[in-house]
């Protein structure tokens, strides 16, 4: 059944038996055990939401390993739930090969825009951002997010996932590999000596994060891949500093700019 949002997705996904809710895990290390150990020692890896994170309230929420099930996947992509795995990739891949790009749909607001903290006030602390792993550099915010950026020639937007750490309180670091679609860009406007404004879309629908990990050609907004999968438009609210539109029902939004040299 279609879903209007990443919560009514969850709602699904605990119907189909597979989301379970972690409470009380720390975000040093466990959290990340934790995810491994699922996606290990089960054989449908559930979706993890961990709530009451150590440390912080109740509500402020994570979700992991959303995409790690067929189920899932096929929920996800508008398809039965019960497809065995092999039709739904022949089905996936005729789905590819016949679809046309749909181009977003922007509407006035979302509801992350009730809660907005600017200059001063950031503080990407407040959210419950795990340190994965023990050689990590530190705190990782973005690992199943969107990473949105516009080319400063064509005007279009590409979607990425490229890690972000957080640095401090109001800083977060990007790593984009060389020939990515956003390091492109972001070479384009280091050209120039200009910053390369960026939003960070934290929470959604899981189609934009598959969509967003999806080799699509150099040009084609990731926007038009996800709705041309879907079937409707993405509807996108654009952001009044930098002009990037990002998804309207986005949990967390960052909104910022890569920096020439830094
Ligand atoms: C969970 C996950 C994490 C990823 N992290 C990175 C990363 O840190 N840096 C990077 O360059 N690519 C990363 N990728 C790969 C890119 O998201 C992927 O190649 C994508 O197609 C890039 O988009 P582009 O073709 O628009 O550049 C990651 C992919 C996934 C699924």
């Amino acid at each position: 059944m279609a879903y209007r949002d990443l919560r009514e997705w969850l709602t699904q996904v605990s119907e189909l038996g597979e989301l379970k809710t972690v409470e009380g895990a720390d975000w040093d290390l466990e959290i990340g055990a934790i995810i491994e150990m699922a996606r290990k020692e089960s054989q449908i890896a559930p979706c993890l939401l961990f709530d009451s994170i150590k440390g912080f309230a109740k509500g402020l929420r994570l979700v992991a390993g959303q995409l790690n099930s067929i189920k899932r996947v096929a929920l996800t992509c508008g398809m039965p739930t019960d497809m065995a795995t092999m039709d739904l990739v022949a089905a996936m891949r005729k789905k590819i090969k016949e679809m046309k790009p749909i181009p977003p749909r922007e509407v006035k607001d979302g509801p992350f825009m009730e809660n907005v903290w600017e200059e001063k006030d950031v503080d990407v602390l407040r959210f419950p951002t795990p340190r994965y792993n023990i050689g990590d550099g530190g705190r990782y915010i973005g690992t199943g997010h969107l990473t949105i950026t516009r080319d400063p020639e064509e005007g279009w937007l590409n979607i990425g996932t490229y890690r972000v750490m957080i640095h401090d309180s109001k800083s977060v670091g990007l790593y984009i590999s060389p020939g990515r679609h956003a390091r492109i860009q972001m070479e384009k406007y280091f050209a120039q000596n200009r910053p390369m404004p960026v939003a960070l879309s934290l929470g959604h629908d899981p189609l934009l994060f598959m969509a967003s990990a999806f080799e699509v050609p150099y040009g084609l907004s990731e926007y038009d891949f996800a709705g041309g999968l879907k079937g409707a438009p993405i509807d996108v609210v654009k952001l009044a500093r930098t002009g990037l539109q990002v998804p309207a029902t986005a949990e967390v939004v960052i909104e910022g700019e890569c920096l020439p040299g830094d």
